[in-house]
């Protein structure tokens, strides 16, 4: 059966693990923030298929993303999720150390002392990949080939929304950092979060602070009337609101939307999360908004008041995906003072839980005898707009 627009992907797509790695291979994926490495010499590991990489806030300032394997003899470089490195980065396996703003070797222990000037120690550099970042947030491109055209159309659209967040550097920092493997097909987690048809029976607490037309982009009159006063209200702030729904570019979607009125935070009570207030927040009120933005092909992203939501997904295969959530607030809030970590990162823990359920279920069914690939409603336009995009930007002549 072959792929058609409107429905899911038939089955031999969701197991197509060569598409997939196409598509990695040829596009930016996001793979976390400026909050998430902080300050020089922070970094932040990833997977991606069998391959480890990790992010690293450069002495230069820069964030630059490597290849997590030593160039000596394959040993793992950086064996935590996120840490600090020293003021080299060092292998744990026979120290030999690299500049963590160029990736060149620069001690190679138990080597000849002209080892390291040497023409051939310019061969065993750290393995380099592409990394930009834009409005605070960081993408990769682990092809040799990446489309820097396509982040500088996206740097500008969506400055007048993120640039008012744009703190002077070491301005954020991670309040918490959390992953986990989901044993389901990253195509499925993909189109679970690009819809809300499922919110109403699995999402309570979470219906309780958003309208599902927020993520489905559908209206519904009550919905217009509250994005309405919402966006009065915001013109008047000086936040930028315009929905900008994957369209005229493909691969983002940004906008403002409302929360439930009284909310002042992405919390099951309403209340703050952090007592400091970021970006253009943090001399004035919170606002009952969120300023939220989607990538294709991996992350969803919410700016509120006092702090940014970070999700994001990342194949490890066919069967498995790791979802990494992080929750970014002011670099002078103090946990225990300013915020409670569980008040902070219930609303995304509990949603997330139930969504992977979701996924693994659906995981499961497109392996039964009876799957078919099922029509999707004008609701879940956004789950089309995904798997059309996918579709054509993995396809083997792309
Ligand atoms: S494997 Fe890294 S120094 Fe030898
Ligand atoms: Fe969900």
């Amino acid at each position: 059966m072959s792929y058609q627009s409107g429905y899911g992907f038939p089955a031999d797509v969701l197991t197509d693990r060569a598409r997939m790695e196409r598509l990695f291979e040829n596009n930016w994926f996001f793979v976390g923030t400026r909050g998430d490495v902080p300050k020089r010499r922070d970094y932040l590991q990833f997977q991606i298929f069998d391959e480890q990489y990790f992010l690293v806030h450069g002495m230069d300032g820069k964030i630059r993303g490597y290849a997590n394997r030593c160039p000596h003899q394959s040993a793992r470089l950086v064996g935590d999720q996120t840490g600090r490195c020293a003021a080299r980065i060092i292998c744990p396996n026979h120290q030999w150390a690299y500049d963590m703003d160029n990736g060149a070797v620069v001690h190679a222990a138990y080597m000849p002392d002209d080892f390291v000037k040497s023409c051939e120690a310019k061969d065993f550099a750290l393995t380099s990949i592409e990394v930009r970042e834009v409005g605070f947030m960081l993408f990769a491109c682990l092809g040799d080939n990446p489309d820097h055209g396509s982040m500088d159309r996206m740097a500008e659209i969506i400055a007048p929304y993120t640039d008012p967040f744009a703190l002077a550097e070491h301005g954020y920092k991670q309040a918490h950092h959390s992953r986990e493997i989901i044993d389901a097909n990253w195509l499925h987690a993909m189109i679970n979060n690009r819809e809300c048809c499922h919110c109403e029976l699995n999402h309570k607490r979470l219906l309780n602070l958003f309208y599902p037309s927020a993520f489905n982009g559908a209206m519904t009159p009550e919905y217009q009337e509250v994005l309405n006063r919402a966006q009065a209200r915001w013109t008047e702030k000086g936040l930028a609101w315009e929905e900008i729904a994957f369209d005229p570019h493909d691969y983002f979607r940004i906008a403002r939307y409302p929360m439930v009125e009284g909310f002042k935070s992405i919390t099951f009570d309403g209340e703050l999360a952090s007592q400091k207030l970021i970006g253009p927040f943090v001399d004035g009120e919170p606002d009952s908004g969120t300023l939220s933005f989607w990538l294709n092909p991996n992350c969803w992203v919410h700016f509120v008041s006092d702090h940014i939501a970070v999700n994001w997904l990342l194949p490890l295969g066919s069967e498995q995906t790791e979802l990494y959530t992080s929750w970014i607030v002011h670099a002078d809030a103090k946990e225990g003072v300013d915020y409670d970590l569980d008040h902070l990162t219930d609303v995304w823990n509990v949603t997330n839980a139930e969504d992977v359920g979701l996924c693994k279920s659906m995981h499961d069914g497109a392996k039964s005898r009876y799957y078919k690939p099922g029509p999707y409603s004008p609701q879940e336009q956004f789950c089309i707009q995904f798997s059309d995009w996918y579709m054509r930007r993995s396809e083997a002549d792309a």
